[in-house]
């Protein structure tokens, strides 16, 4: 099969088209699929913005980034995670989308593999395809908190594999992984020769708890992060990705040839983001109230949430009291009762038809009345 033909749709945007194809026909649908923030970009980030469009500077930044940014970044990590990271490894790209696109065409060759979490985040097993690469997708579940674990990595592990990933707190199942287990699977990915790339682009939005950089365990490890979730930024295209000493002559040389750079504007925006601590707690805060009602509403309809969900803005649910096919079971909800819900097939194959994944960045009115109209259509009225 051409390597084109591997790459599958980014099905939740499908999902989202015919919702909107509906409210078109003048339905008023309840959005419970869509994985972005619901909020503005904080003022001082438009502020900040305003300003630096002033000065009409433009133009291309170095490929690895604005200076100014990857020394910001520096200073955060240290604020944020007391870690010391050099700026000149904090590579800045068009969102972790591009951080994703990049790392995996400096690490692999044709057929090498990258183990992945099933469920995970659908878009990662496309990166590995279109670098060349073989995704490697092993079922986990509530025994892992549905992360990978150094077992299984060992298990899974194969002489061309060069490395696995973390996505901490989870998309789609919103849960975070044990420290333990978390420096566990970083000593054996060092063991095994390979790279632990850190999908962390929830931190931040934790509850009760907060997630741990993969960098306080290990320097060896790829922490991919960016602004598009904790600081509601997702049209800015902007994130960035930390590497070892030994892959920035790499990273800049691909930087250099496929996006030249980030864009100049998004950078510099950026930086004001850094300081909105007060703007992003806001966030967290309501996330939470949602997240605290759809974890006492939801079970009440029949939904079972096996590990409650401490990150991101997702809850996974298991659907086996109510359907056998999630996805004919999203699609009628969508189409009978107006709500969006997106299918556990979404997000790979393992008990994809027991599950659905809820998304709280929508406002609690709305989520109000999605509980409703779900209920409604559970109980046949
Ligand atoms: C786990 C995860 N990683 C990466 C991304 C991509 O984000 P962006 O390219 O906007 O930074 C998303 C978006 O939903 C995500 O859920």
């Amino acid at each position: 099969m051409r390597r084109i033909d591997q790459i599958e749709p980014f099905r939740v945007m499908q999902l989202l088209e015919r919702a909107k194809q509906l409210e078109a026909e003048g339905r008023r649908i309840v959005h419970l699929e869509i994985g972005e923030p619901d909020f503005p970009t904080p003022p001082p980030v438009l502020e900040a913005a305003r300003k630096w469009l002033d000065t009409g500077d433009l133009f291309y930044t170095p490929s690895t980034g604005a200076p100014a940014l990857q020394t910001a970044l520096s200073a955060w990590y240290n604020q944020e995670y007391d870690i010391d990271v050099a700026p000149e490894r904090i590579l800045i790209t068009p969102g972790t989308s591009g951080a994703f696109s990049l790392i995996y065409a400096v690490l692999l060759e044709a057929g090498e593999s990258v183990l992945l979490s099933d469920p995970g985040y659908p878009c990662q097993r496309n990166f590995i395809r279109l670098a060349g690469g073989e995704p490697v997708n092993i079922p986990v579940g509530p025994e892992s908190r549905y992360h990978l674990s150094a077992d299984l990595i060992h298990q899974h592990w194969r002489p061309n594999s060069r490395a696995a990933v973390l996505i901490n707190p989870s998309n789609p199942t919103g849960t975070l992984i044990e420290p333990r287990a978390f420096a566990d699977i970083t000593t054996t990915c060092r063991e095994l020769g390979g790279y632990l790339i850190s999908d962390e682009i929830y931190h931040g939005l934790t509850y009760g708890t907060r997630a741990r950089c993969a960098l306080e365990f290990v320097q060896h490890a790829i922490v991919v992060n960016g602004f598009s979730k904790r600081w509601a930024m997702t049209g800015w295209r902007i994130g960035w990705v930390i590497v070892p000493e030994s892959l920035i002559d790499a990273c800049r040389r691909v930087m250099q040839n496929i996006f030249i750079a980030a864009p100049t504007l998004s950078q510099h925006a950026a930086i004001a983001a850094l300081n909105c601590a007060q703007e992003t707690e806001s966030m967290r805060l309501a996330y939470d109230e949602r997240r605290c009602f759809l974890l006492k509403k939801l079970p009440e309809l029949g939904f079972d949430i096996v590990i409650e969900p401490q990150g991101g803005f997702y809850i996974y649910a298991n659907v086996k009291n109510i359907t056998s096919h999630a996805r004919d079971f999203c699609r009628d909800l969508l189409e009978q009762a107006g709500v969006a819900v997106t299918p556990g097939e979404d997000f790979g194959s393992f008990q994809a038809n027991e599950h659905v994944r809820f998304s709280y960045a929508t406002g609690m009115d709305d989520i109000r009345e999605g509980i409703r109209r779900i209920g409604a259509y559970l109980s046949g009225d």
